[in-house]
């Protein structure tokens, strides 16, 4: 490998310069990649940047490139920074020591695990079906795999034997690497369990590999189960890296459609290193000693992207968290952050609201004078949240990046780089360099006018993009490419302002359309959040003869002792006021909670259904991240 990092990769360091490379990535797209690509470390270079035709749909970055990632990740750092800390992994139990791991250590520990994965007959190729807690090892089995060339595909492990059985058989993977269980908070999942209710149904798994990690008693097959620790015995920690093309598959990671079974979204390795470590760098400004946090499950693109890979790849020093923020109080976060001093937080809107609810004083009591950056992912960010998070949580001291992406796009597409380019609140702002968004109409036609209002729509390839779908090239090509053929389709909403920010307004296929007039969810929902007292909501359609559909309104409150029968009157003029009559919602139901995907996603397709009184056909609930609130909501249903 060309280790030689005289050309390292630097990030943006004022809004000129931004301007600039925004304008050459536009103008010169090859030689802006080629030159950012350059900075790492290759067994071969490419002998062309970009491929591609999106009407096959086909793109191909670095062409006939070869390179290992965990090289890059891991080897090159070894030189100078051998005994910088990579991870520090705080558990889910505060009592308990935290540990800290440096790039040498880790680099040990991968090279010895994939030895062990080629002895149990894992090659080049292979599906490896990854279903672990947050522990360090779930990173190090990742990493593994890509050092000889097996491809992972990691489940969130909070998901059911069913989900867990329908991706292995998606992917037909080979082996399965789990642990005998997981805490959570006061919980102890026996994810080992769960894996043998799966494996029942896979008759692709030859092998599992399980981590001792909560020592509790399993079931064990023998023939097929094998410890993680005993397997490592005697295993050296040499292990020289398979060389790959830059097009081979680094991993599979499943995303839920809008209908049918989740997509197996597949990135390659050349193009996604490079997108995740500079999208790392410029979005958050990580300079060397910084201490960055991003509360994702690894199980999630945002831990694919920015827990493993994109830190990895410049070098970084990352927390890694095994519990949830909630346990053993509500002040965990700002207690992690104090101890391992912190300078970059990153985390989702529904945690900063789920926060918000709670005293400030769990914020205050903790000195977070470390805190340099604070992000958010996931979904759009109410002006409530934002100010909470920017006032309490950043003592007005601190850019906070909203960045908008998505599974499929590898990396962060929109958003501001911190202290760099303006933020602007409920804004992901301007797109980074090399990606070129723009709005359309339903016909498809782009809007030239700057401020507008419309479908979000990419122009151009980027490195970072997913390249298939598992198995089914044609459904990428009809969910992504051909509603609006010549763009990509990412399935949001967007409105630009007069300088050129986008903000995401959400999906665009959750419009309602009452008596003929079609309204969007979001505005509706934000109408409905300025009411004092609620805390959250959600907007459904239900068949309504006259109208077409009707609006059934789920809120949360702060105070569940409110008079039911004031508050819909003062929803309903709320609404009536700031979006129109036509849009007051019908039903008005007060919930303590929504349901909600692991990665804070509300279900509506099950609200709808209470909606609709359909509640037989709700199906499969168990992914949910709170599946005990759809009863409740049902019973409580007027
Ligand atoms: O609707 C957008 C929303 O989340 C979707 C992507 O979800 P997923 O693939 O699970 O990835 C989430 C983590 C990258 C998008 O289509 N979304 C994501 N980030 C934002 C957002 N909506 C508004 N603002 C964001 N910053």
């Amino acid at each position: 490998m060309q280790t030689s990092l005289t050309h390292k990769l630097k990030s943006i360091s004022s809004f000129d310069e931004y301007k600039k490379s925004y304008n050459r990535s536009v103008s010169d797209p090859e030689s802006f990649w080629s030159e950012i690509a350059d900075t790492f470390g290759w067994h071969r270079k490419w002998d062309k940047v970009l491929e591609h035709d999106w009407t096959i749909p086909k793109t191909k970055w670095f062409t006939n490139a070869k390179l290992n990632i965990t090289e890059n990740c891991l080897d090159r750092h070894l030189e100078h920074n051998a005994d910088q800390t990579a991870i520090i992994w705080e558990p889910n139990d505060p009592d308990k020591p935290s540990k800290q791991y440096s790039y040498r250590e880790l680099h040990s520990m991968v090279c010895q695990f994939a030895n062990v994965l080629k002895n149990k007959g894992i090659k080049k190729g292979d599906r490896v079906c990854i279903y672990m807690p947050m522990v360090i090892e779930l990173t190090v089995a990742m990493l593994a795999c890509a050092r000889i060339g097996a491809v992972h595909s990691v489940v969130f492990a909070g998901f059911s034997s069913d989900a867990l059985a329908t991706r292995i058989n998606d992917a037909s993977c080979k082996m399965l690497i789990t642990a005998d269980g997981a805490y959570r908070g006061t919980k102890n999942i026996p994810l080992k369990n769960i894996v043998d209710e799966a494996l029942h149904r896979c008759s692709c798994i030859d092998s599992t590999i399980i981590l001792k990690n909560t020592a509790q008693d399993i079931n064990w097959v023998s023939g097929r189960d094998s410890w993680w620790h005993l397997e490592s015995i005697g295993v050296s920690d040499y292990c020289e890296a398979e060389i790959m093309d830059a097009e081979d598959p680094l991993f599979i990671l499943y995303t839920s459609g809008s209908t049918g079974k989740p997509k197996g979204m597949v990135h390659t390795i050349a193009g996604y290193m490079v997108y995740t470590a500079y999208s790392f760098l410029n979005v958050f400004q990580y300079k060397q000693s910084n201490i960055y946090w991003c509360t994702a499950d690894i199980g999630w693109i945002t831990g694919h992207s920015y827990i493993v890979y994109g830190p990895l790849a410049v070098g970084a020093t990352s927390v890694i968290f095994e519990g949830i923020p909630s346990y053993p109080d509500y002040d965990r976060f700002w207690q992690v952050c104090e101890k391992h001093k912190v300078s970059h937080f990153y985390t989702a809107p529904t945690a900063i609201r789920a926060l918000k609810k709670h005293p400030s004083s769990l914020v205050e009591k903790y000195d977070l004078s470390s805190l340099q950056v604070l992000g958010t992912v996931g979904e759009p960010i109410n002006v409530e949240a934002w100010q909470w998070y920017n006032d309490i949580v950043g003592n007005n001291n601190c850019p906070i990046v909203d960045t908008w992406w998505q599974t499929e796009t590898g990396g962060i597409m929109i958003s501001s780089l911190a202290g760099i380019t303006p933020q602007k609140s409920t804004f992901a702002t301007l797109p980074l360099p090399g990606i070129q968004p723009t709005l359309i109409t339903p016909e498809g036609i782009e809007i030239l006018e700057t401020e507008a209002e419309g479908i979000l729509a990419i122009k151009f390839p980027w490195p970072g993009m997913a390249r298939t779908i598992y198995g089914d090239h044609d459904r990428y090509n009809k969910v992504y490419f051909s509603a609006y053929p010549g763009y990509y389709f990412p399935g949001d909403g967007a409105l630009r302002d007069q300088q050129g920010n986008y903000r995401i307004t959400g999906r665009v296929d959750d419009v309602i359309i009452v008596s003929g007039h079609n309204l969007g969810t979001a505005p509706i929902e934000n109408a409905i959040n300025q009411h004092p007292l609620v805390v959250e909501s959600a907007l459904v359609s239900y068949p309504h003869e006259i109208k077409g559909n009707a609006l059934y309104a789920y809120v949360i409150t702060y105070n569940k002792d409110e008079k039911e029968e004031e508050l819909h009157t003062e929803i309903k003029e709320i609404v009536s006021r700031l979006v129109g009559p036509i849009a007051k919602p019908d039903k008005i139901q007060v919930v303590t909670g929504l349901p909600k995907t692991r990665s804070g996603k509300i279900m509506r397709r099950i609200l709808r259904k209470i909606a609709t009184d359909d509640i037989g056909t709700i199906g499969d609930i168990s992914t949910l991240l709170n599946p005990d609130i759809v009863d409740e909501i049902i019973k409580n249903k007027k």
